[in-house]
């Protein structure tokens, strides 16, 4: 029960209807080829759920209500399928087509009319978050109106990822996006804070080397404005991506071995909208009507 205690204050400090949420779940997946030939990367499991559930549930966790689903123009009629209007989970869920991947930053100019000026979290659809202090870095982060909030975690190999580069103060020197020799070991993790400037930041962006609208480049016009926060995201939290058969299968692995040693469920939407509050035990029990006679269903009956 101490999951579920820790994060009903946290939800509180910030204010859900300013902050907007968008999901990418586009691409190619090609790294999951055959797996997502015909399927959409962020709609295969991660153990018992689709995997979009995670990085949903991290933005319902930074108090975040309206969020957008950027997917291709193939796959979105299947995650409307699956998430609906997001009123079962207390959320106000929308969705837009990203016909090529061109870039994570390109959610912002896809996003626009949704953002519609207000602060943005984007998260992206194969990451996963797990631990303790979570919810508060996730909360800390959505209320801060200003500039931009990302993070900094500890990996082994930095160069899959952004890299962030600190001086001796802990200050932030540079990104680097998937650089060849990291200067450090620190990874940016795929969830982004954004204040109402995004927008407008994100249209100036130039398309890479590899012709996209790149992230790191969007985080350095914040980090050269003094304008860009990075939190250390500590040991005690999870951070992985799923874009590989081995980090899928760790990934799966992970939520297996929790679940099961907890009895509680990572990334359960129902359970997370009932325990902040988004909905009711009425709404909850549409749930367990939904998914009766079903593990998933016996699980939500439990709550
Ligand atoms: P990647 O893992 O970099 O790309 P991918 O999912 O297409 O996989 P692969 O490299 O194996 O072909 O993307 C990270 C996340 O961002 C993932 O959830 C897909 C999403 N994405 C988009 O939705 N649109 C884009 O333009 C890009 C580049 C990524």
């Amino acid at each position: 029960m101490n999951a579920i205690f820790n994060i009903r204050p946290k939800r509180l400090a910030a204010d859900p209807s300013m902050r907007k949420g968008i999901v990418l779940a586009g691409g190619t997946g090609s790294r999951l080829f055959p797996m997502t030939h015909s399927v959409s990367k962020q709609l295969i499991p991660v153990y018992d759920k689709p995997m979009i559930y995670y990085p949903l549930t991290a933005l319902m966790l930074a108090g975040i209500r309206e969020i957008l689903v950027i997917s291709t123009p193939y796959d979105l009629p299947g995650f409307r399928h699956l998430l609906e209007d997001g009123s079962q989970w207390g959320l106000e869920i929308l969705y837009a087509e990203q016909p090529k991947p061109e870039g994570l930053a390109q959610a912002f100019l896809i996003g626009e009319k949704f953002i519609d000026g207000k602060p943005v979290c984007l998260v992206l659809g194969d990451n996963l978050f797990y631990g303790n202090e979570l919810a508060a870095s996730l909360c800390a982060a959505a209320s801060r109106m200003e500039g931009a909030t990302i993070f900094g975690y500890h990996t082994k190999a930095p160069e899959q990822y952004g890299v962030v580069e600190f001086d001796s103060d802990g200050g932030v020197v540079s990104i680097e996006e998937k650089p060849a020799h990291p200067k450090s070991n620190y990874a940016i993790p795929g969830i982004y804070f954004f204040d109402d400037t995004v927008v407008e930041r994100a249209k100036k962006l130039k398309p890479s080397a590899r012709g996209e609208l790149e992230i790191s480049d969007l985080n350095r016009v914040y980090l050269e404005r003094g304008e860009l926060k990075v939190e250390i995201l500590g040991r005690g939290t999870t951070w992985l991506d799923t874009g590989t058969p081995d980090s899928l299968a760790d990934a799966t692995q992970f939520v297996q071995v929790i679940q099961q040693r907890q009895g509680l469920k990572i990334a359960c939407p129902e359970e997370l909208a009932f325990v902040q509050g988004r909905i009711d035990r009425e709404k909850l029990n549409e749930s367990v009507v939904k998914y009766d006679g079903t593990p998933y269903g016996d699980y939500l009956k439990s709550l």
